[in-house]
């Protein structure tokens, strides 16, 4: 009805859509997700991070064997973009289950183990299924979701909400950024017992409060996107290619590439480049590398190289200022991004990814909020 039609607009504000109005809102839910939580200055001028939800369970986790990362579609993919994070301040070996996989093989999964369950909607079959599995093994098992009451919040003996507001589009953006937010607040709570990472820590924390403003700096870039999209519109396929803790940008890149604009997009491990995807390469095919500066920066430098060596058609998205040390042949097209703490990096890359594939959706004339035969949340197998 046009009743229904004015509310709806009403929700949106000044946005076409729920995907464009969560992405721009990135600021205010990555602000949200971080209240309360870091902790800087006061007496002490101590930086340090607070997680209600967890406290009591910090010693256990830290002990644990293993934790495990289980989760489906993005929330998998915000996993595995913190895992680097976890492994590197928690010293506890990740493992990273898609829901249905685990349950497929009946993984084996201990006492000994923390299994980590990462859902926005909380109710996602998979990964509820993969709950009651793990539970029944013995592990401690901790919720990670947008939703308070959910199943998954239920069922876990402990756990983070992510605080990011309620989502809409089928796509999820800002749940993304949130649950990468959280995940790195966990690596940094499990570290907190330790003094030879204290540096590393606090300068995260430093990195967080800058967070908001430096999303709301990334999306400026949203008409270069709209022009990306336009010069990319007509394509078949799109190769996103990443490595280290921007792997994930690379496999959530694709992902919203291809659940909304319906065009093929892989994401590629770029160390794996050699064993398949470079067979692919050729003056056609749009090829997007994440290169921004971390300790990756000069092996995804000699990515480029090969690359341009075979005459790819090259987007490289890196850190403000260092396109002339990357391609300076002007052969390339760059997304320029601003630069904060390695592990923080991928909350700023999704950013661009995420606008051009909203455009790219706009301009091919599909529906944005409710791709053709994707639902919000997966409550059936
Ligand atoms: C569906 C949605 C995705 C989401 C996935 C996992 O496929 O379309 O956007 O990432 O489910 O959902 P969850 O609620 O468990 O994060």
């Amino acid at each position: 009805s046009i009743l229904e039609m004015e509310v709806e607009q009403i929700k949106k504000g000044k946005y076409d859509h729920y995907m464009q109005k969560e992405i721009h809102e990135q600021p205010d839910s990555l602000t949200t997700t971080m209240r309360g939580r870091l902790i800087r200055g006061g007496e002490s001028k101590m930086k340090s991070v607070v997680l209600g939800g967890l406290k009591d369970h910090l010693r256990t986790i830290r002990r644990s064997r293993r934790i495990v990362f289980i989760g489906c579609g993005t929330s998998y993919n915000a996993a595995l973009a913190a895992r680097p994070i976890v492994e590197e301040l928690s010293g506890v070996p990740v493992t990273m289950e898609l829901a249905s996989d685990l349950v497929d093989r009946q993984g084996p999964i201990y006492r000994e183990d923390t299994a980590v369950f990462v859902s926005q909607s909380g109710e996602t079959a998979d990964t509820l299924q993969a709950l009651e599995y793990a539970k029944s093994h013995g592990a401690l098992c901790v919720g990670i979701t947008n939703t308070v009451g959910s199943a998954i919040a239920r069922g876990t003996h402990c756990g983070v909400h992510i605080n990011a507001g309620c989502e809409i589009g089928v796509a999820s953006t800002k749940a993304y950024t949130s649950q990468i937010a959280v995940m790195t607040m966990l690596a940094l709570a499990l570290g907190d017992d330790s003094i030879s990472s204290r540096i590393r820590r606090e300068a995260i924390i430093d990195d967080f409060f800058d967070l908001p403003s430096k999303v709301r700096e990334v999306l400026k870039l949203d008409i270069e996107m709209k022009e990306l999209a336009n010069l990319l519109m007509e394509e078949q396929s799109l190769l996103i290619f990443g490595r280290g803790y921007n792997y994930a940008t690379a496999l959530e890149g694709a992902l919203k590439v291809k659940e909304v604009a319906l065009m093929h997009s892989e994401g590629i491990l770029a160390g794996e480049m050699k064993h398949g995807p470079l067979a692919l390469v050729d003056e056609t095919l749009p090829i997007i590398v994440v290169a921004t500066c971390d300790a990756t920066f000069s092996k995804q430098q000699s990515v480029i190289q090969q690359l341009k060596a075979r005459k790819g058609r090259l987007i490289v998205m890196c850190t403000k200022g260092d396109a002339p040390s990357l391609c300076s042949s002007g052969a390339c097209r760059f997304i320029e991004v601003p630069h904060v703490e390695d592990c923080l990096q991928p909350i700023i890359n999704i950013v661009p990814l995420q606008l051009l594939a909203y455009h790219l959706t706009v301009l091919r004339g599909y529906n944005v909020d409710q791709p053709r035969n994707l639902a919000k949340s997966v409550t059936t197998q």
